[in-house]
């Protein structure tokens, strides 16, 4: 944030999305050009263990956002109104889990399996009908797993290479057999961007980029990156340890992108080497960030009713 705090045209407002009444103010003071809605409890695990805040956050966090930019744009008018968007961002995980074959469209049949994707699915048809009923200017969008700078350490890729960097044992639920799409954080952005801008109203876009990975492949991947940054902990790999699988685990997620693509003509700039490279060495660059959240708020535990060493213990 600091790169871009003292701008003219950033302000930070630190308010609950459940709060009708604060996000109205806020967007009277802000008067913004369009709302995008990230704002999501997000971890799976995180969700098995304790669902409440995720119908809080995302179905009833939702509905308050959705109501709160719809009596704004009410007030709008002119080329305000007719520009104003609501971009909410969701996940592939609404659609359920894949086989080996196929890849999620936007008009595959949502199927939530987890606490977490069904209070995402359940947001997302709030959006849905806020436009179908109310008009609301409203682009939804559905992205693969992200990855980069600044994700939180109960993710999967800054847990282990905290963990390895650590010394500390790498859990990998079930086989590590399980497939994610990745997607770098910044191609995200530059999607959101896009569909903010060009996106056609009331329409979906699935993003991904295009890499489907196994878990162990991932997490091999982080090893061998690791073993060339910080050669005296090599081989890093010794410390992978299999871990009693997730329940309801999804096993495959796999985006479609031809419609984004070809839309509104977005394509992701890095693969998935280049920007693990490029994330591993970030969270070796800033320590302190991560330092801190393990310090205060999650120490690295397994999360989610399946048992796993919190970091400070060894393999
Ligand atoms: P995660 O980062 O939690 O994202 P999601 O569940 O939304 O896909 O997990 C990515 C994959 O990695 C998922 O298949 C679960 C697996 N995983 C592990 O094997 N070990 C871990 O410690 C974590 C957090 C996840």
């Amino acid at each position: 944030m600091s790169d871009v705090e003292n701008h003219s045209r950033y302000s930070l407002e630190k308010v609950d999305i459940c709060d009708r009444a604060a996000i109205e103010r806020v967007l009277a003071e802000a008067r913004p050009r369009a709302v995008m809605h990230l704002a999501a409890e997000s971890h799976v695990d995180r969700s098995i263990e304790k669902p409440d805040d995720f119908v809080q956050t995302n179905i009833v966090g939702t509905y308050a956002m959705l109501e709160a930019a719809m009596n704004y744009w009410l007030g709008l008018d002119g080329e305000a109104k007719t520009a104003f968007r609501f971009v909410h961002v969701s996940t592939d995980e609404v659609f359920g889990s894949l086989g080996d074959e196929g890849a999620f469209t936007e008009t595959t049949p949502y199927q939530p399996r987890s606490p977490y994707s069904a209070s995402k699915a359940a947001s997302d048809h709030l959006v849905q009908a806020w436009h179908a009923t109310y008009g609301l200017p409203t682009v939804l969008t559905n992205c693969s797993n992200n990855f980069g700078p600044y994700q939180f350490p109960e993710k999967l890729i800054p847990l282990i290479t905290i963990k390895a960097l650590r010394g500390e044992s790498l859990p990998v639920y079930g086989k590590g057999a399980n497939i994610r799409d990745w997607l770098y954080v910044e191609d995200h952005a530059s999607a959101l961007r896009l569909a903010l801008e060009k996106g056609a109203i009331g329409e979906c876009y699935n993003i991904g980029a295009r890499s489907e990975r196994t878990n162990l492949d991932v997490v091999r991947g982080i090893c061998k990156l690791l073993d060339e940054f910080v050669p005296d902990g090599a081989p890093h790999e010794r410390l992978i340890t299999f871990v009693e699988d997730r329940p309801g685990h999804d096993y495959r997620y796999a985006m479609d992108p031809r419609k984004i693509e070809s839309e509104l003509a977005w394509r992701p700039r890095e693969s998935f080497e280049s920007g693990l490279r490029k994330t591993v060495q970030w969270y070796l660059q800033n320590r302190s960030w991560w330092q801190a959240i393990l310090d205060k708020t999650y120490r690295g535990e397994r999360l989610g009713r399946g048992k796993a060493p919190a970091l400070g213990s060894t393999a």
